[in-house]
């Protein structure tokens, strides 16, 4: 167990008491790129600074920006503002954040001669990524239980994404190729990831994350026996290494494979808004909480509009077992207003 969660006295634990399927008086709600993005807030502390990863490395802002929310928007959880990439750049793959284009890496995985520089494993991840557990460190103290605060990584396979592609695409075609032209390879490095990813993990859990996700934002480019294959198979070595906190699965555009990722040992599915509740849980069960999933577009809509569409939303849920939260990270120009209307109308609805 977890010492920080036996020894917290959270004020609010309904994410934790969700995810593990506990009695709630509440759904908890929170959004998936909530620190960062929407707030004024933030955007005001990134401008005064070099840019996105000088943030992302200065332990006492990051814990600043991953409290925001928790402060002005009212959530019922943190996220620790960090990004999945730092997992590369601790491999050894550097990644430059281009403002309004995304992610780059200058170097990228092509053949195995590029495995021992850029897919390093052997490293303290204490060493290497000692920012991260320090933001999480300050942020658990700062926020003294107010809410819990989630831990994150991204799955093997849309690492190994970006790793081989070098920065966003529409396809990932050179990441798919790999896995027809070269599959030891490509196992060689997602077993890499994997591996980093277990140790991160618990690190972060050490430092004092009460509940981690994976996020595999790519799952849904690969068809249900290929996922199976190049993703499922790491993120099943991720959740059964870890038993001390609750797990968050989030596994966007793989409708297909839910009935294979009910079979993880995880505590919590992310639903994108494609998912139909209803029709996840009669593939998945009562056995696991579902997160989701309303249309991040839908924050666009009137102050009126958000509040029908999450009510029907919440009218859907036919057991306790749900954490609420957009089917996919909020998005930059959403109205903080709108948020709010979203997050007050989930705290006002009685179960
Ligand atoms: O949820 C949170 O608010 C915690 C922080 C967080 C960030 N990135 C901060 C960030 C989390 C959980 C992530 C995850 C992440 N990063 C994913 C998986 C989730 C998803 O949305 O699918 C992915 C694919 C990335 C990679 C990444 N990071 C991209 C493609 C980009 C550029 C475009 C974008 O999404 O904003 C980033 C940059 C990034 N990561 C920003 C933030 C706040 C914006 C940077 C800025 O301030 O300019």
């Amino acid at each position: 167990m977890n010492p920080y969660l036996c020894a917290m006295n959270f004020k609010n634990d309904l994410l934790l008491r969700a995810a593990k399927g506990e009695d709630i008086e509440r759904y908890p709600v929170w959004l998936m790129r909530q620190a960062g993005r929407i707030l004024p807030e933030y955007r005001e502390i990134r401008n005064s600074l070099s840019g996105f990863k000088e943030l992302v490395e200065t332990p006492e802002l990051a814990a600043e920006v991953t409290i925001q929310p928790v402060d002005l928007l009212d959530v019922d959880a943190a996220i620790i503002f960090s990004d999945i990439l730092v997992i590369p750049e601790a491999m050894g793959l550097e990644y430059q954040m281009i403002e309004k284009k995304g992610p780059h890496f200058e170097k990228t995985i092509k053949g195995e001669s590029d495995l021992e520089k850029y897919a390093q494993t052997d490293f303290d991840v204490e060493d290497r990524l000692g920012y991260v557990t320090e933001a999480i460190k300050i942020t658990t103290k700062e926020l003294d239980g107010r809410v819990p605060l989630i831990g994150f990584a991204g799955a093997p396979w849309t690492i190994f994404c970006y790793m081989v592609e070098g920065s966003g695409s529409k396809t990932f075609s050179k990441s798919r190729k790999l896995l027809y032209t070269n599959p030891t390879l490509a196992h060689e490095l997602l077993n890499r990831i994997t591996d980093v990813t277990i140790r991160y993990l618990k690190a972060q859990i050490k430092a004092g994350a009460n509940l981690v996700q994976v996020f595999d934002s790519w799952a849904g480019i690969l068809g249900t026996e290929q996922y199976q294959e190049f993703g499922l198979k790491y993120i099943n070595k991720i959740v059964k290494s870890i038993d001390s906190v609750p797990v968050t699965v989030f596994s966007k555009g793989a409708y297909g494979s839910l009935p294979s990722i009910a079979s993880l040992n995880c505590n919590t599915i992310g639903l994108d808004w494609n998912m139909n509740i209803n029709h996840v849980r009669d593939i998945v069960g009562e056995n696991k909480t579902l997160q989701g999933n309303l249309d991040p577009c839908a924050l666009y809509a009137s102050h009126e509009e958000i509040e029908k569409m999450t009510k029907n939303m919440l009218n859907s849920f036919k057991s306790k077992r749900h954490i609420v939260n957009l089917g996919h990270g909020v998005y930059p120009d959403i109205d903080p207003e709108r948020v709010k209307t979203f997050i007050k109308t989930v705290k006002n609805y009685e179960i």
